[in-house]
This record gives structure tokens, sequence and C-alpha cells, in this order.
């Protein structure tokens, strides 16, 4: 049986890997926020002011606020695609993708777990990561990936065609919406859940529907630990990324599964950084 102390011996040094990065990378975030502030109230902004582990995220919220202020929102926005794609690369968001795959396959090891679920692939850098890692492992799960777009999954199907020793399975799921048939019937149980950056384009209350299906949670998202806005959230709302405070959060977590815990609290509390970034939850 899972319990809190095994899964922290278990992924100890992950943690301490991904605090020491995250304490390090974030230190800067009161001054990242002064300059989304000034952004925000329409005042000029000089890069020097921002810290540079956080400038590719500072332009990409300058586009934003300059493409609302044009009236016509453009995804294909180069500043906007080159800063996606900038961050997709970056130190940072890679180890957050790796944290949460290896975090993900030292608890499905830990509790026998038969089918791994992805949620919201994107342009599929977690789920590339997850290949590699089981392939190079050589401890292969069954996977199955999903995503509210059918693009989406296209290109998930692209990438299926260098692992062909792994079984993955692609399946259209809404996680506003129950799960499809086709998935509960594919899913073999103890079943594991992960995902990164897609509950925040969902809702708070998908958790309660996920839950349905999930023994084992392992969510990378931005979950608002003290209540607190910042400049930088009312921007990100602008283009569809939902605050989830952990205070709703927790009920839904507590209801669905036996236990639950904060990854990476420890770096939020040295930073006073309002943000956890790696929630594990277990039946
Ligand atoms: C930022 S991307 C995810 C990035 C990806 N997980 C990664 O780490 O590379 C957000 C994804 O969430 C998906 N998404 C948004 N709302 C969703 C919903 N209600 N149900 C399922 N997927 C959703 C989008 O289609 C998109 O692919």
């Amino acid at each position: 049986m899972l319990t809190r102390d095994l899964i922290k011996s278990k992924c100890a040094d992950l943690e301490k890997e991904y605090v020491a990065f995250m304490v390090a990378q974030f230190s800067a975030w009161r001054n990242f926020e002064k300059a989304t502030q000034k952004l925000l109230n329409k005042k000029k902004v000089d890069e020097s002011e921002v810290p540079e582990s956080y400038l590719l995220e500072f332009r990409m919220m300058q586009e934003v606020l300059k493409m609302e202020a044009t009236g016509k929102f453009d995804w294909n926005n180069q500043v906007l695609r080159e800063s996606f794609a900038h961050f997709a690369k970056s130190p940072y968001y890679k180890l957050w993708g790796e944290t949460i795959i290896k975090t993900s396959l030292r608890l499905a090891e830990l509790a026998g777990v038969k089918t791994l679920v992805e949620i919201g692939a994107g342009r599929g850098n977690l789920t590339e990561i997850m290949l590699k890692e089981m392939d190079s492992s050589a401890k292969i799960l069954s996977l199955v990936v999903t995503d509210a777009a059918s693009i989406v999954l296209e290109s998930i199907d692209k990438l299926k065609k260098a692992y062909p020793q792994i079984s993955l399975a692609t399946f259209l799921w809404d996680i506003k919406e129950n799960p499809p048939e086709i998935l509960l019937q594919t899913i073999q149980h103890p079943c594991l859940v992960y995902e990164r950056a897609s509950i925040m384009y969902s809702n708070i209350s998908s958790i309660d529907i996920i839950a349905q299906i999930a023994d084992i949670v392992v969510f990378g998202d931005m979950f608002n630990y003290t209540g607190k806005l910042y400049a930088y959230d009312e921007i990100s709302k602008k283009i569809g990324g939902t605050p989830l405070f952990y205070s709703e959060i927790k009920p839904l977590m507590e209801k669905g599964f036996r236990d639950h815990y904060m990854f990476d609290l420890r770096a939020q509390q040295v930073l006073e950084y309002p943000n956890i970034t790696i929630l594990i939850g277990w039946k």
C-alpha cells in the first residue's frame, strides 16, 4: 500500500534536485511580478528590469498585451510562437517534465501500475520524455495519451512510430466531461494519470472527473497555494490560463484520493513563492 513516507523516500533524490533548481530559477519572482505589473499598468519596462530567468516569459506576456490592445489575438504571432518554443526547450521546463515522468514511473513501480494515462498532450513534450524514459529503462508499461483536440493526437500518433515496442493508444477526452467508454475499457488498474499544464486550460472540477479513473495522479500544473494573484496571473488569464487555487483543489483531492501531498512545497516555503508545481495523490 502506498504511503506518504514510502513515496517520499522513493522520490527523495528527484525532490532534492527539483527543489534546488526551482529555488534558483524562481528566486527573482518578485522582480518579475513588478515588471509584469508595470506592463499591466501600460508603463514602459526596460528588459534590464526583468530577471534573466524570466525574460522569455516576460516577452511572451508583453506580446499578449500588445495583441490585446489591437483587439486581435493571434496564436501564430511570431514572438509568441518563438517564446513558447524556447520555453519548451528551457532547462526548467525540461527538468519539470523529467521530474513528473520519473516520479510517475517510480510510483508506478511501487504500486504495480498497469496503465499510464497522460492528459492534455499538447505538443507531446511530456509524452516524448515518457517514451524515452520507458525505452531506456526497459520497464515498459501500457500508455494511453489523451487530449481534447484531435490535431494533438495526430502528432502523438507520429511520435509513436519511433517507439514501436511501446503500446501507445490515443483517445480524445475533454476532461470537463466523463471519460469516454473506450478509455474506460482500455484502462487496467491500478492506473496512474499524469499531466502538465492542462488542468490550467480546463478547470478545477476536472480533478473530480480524473479521480474516476485514476488510482494515482501526478499533476504538474501551477497550483496557487497562497490564494494571492499577481499581474502575471492576470495576463496569463488572457490566453486561457485559469488560476488553480489549492484551497479549491484540496477538497477534491481529499474526496477523490486517500492522501495527497505537494511534491515541491519546500521550494514554495523557501521562496514564499505562490505556486506549487507538482501535486501527487493516491487512493
Ligand atoms: C499547454 S498544453 C500541454 C502541454 C503538454 N502537457 C506538455 O507538457 O508538453 C495544454 C493542452 O491541454 C489541452 N486541453 C485544454 N483543455 C482541455 C480539456 N478540457 N480536456 C483535455 N485537454 C485539454 C490542450 O488541447 C493542450 O493540448
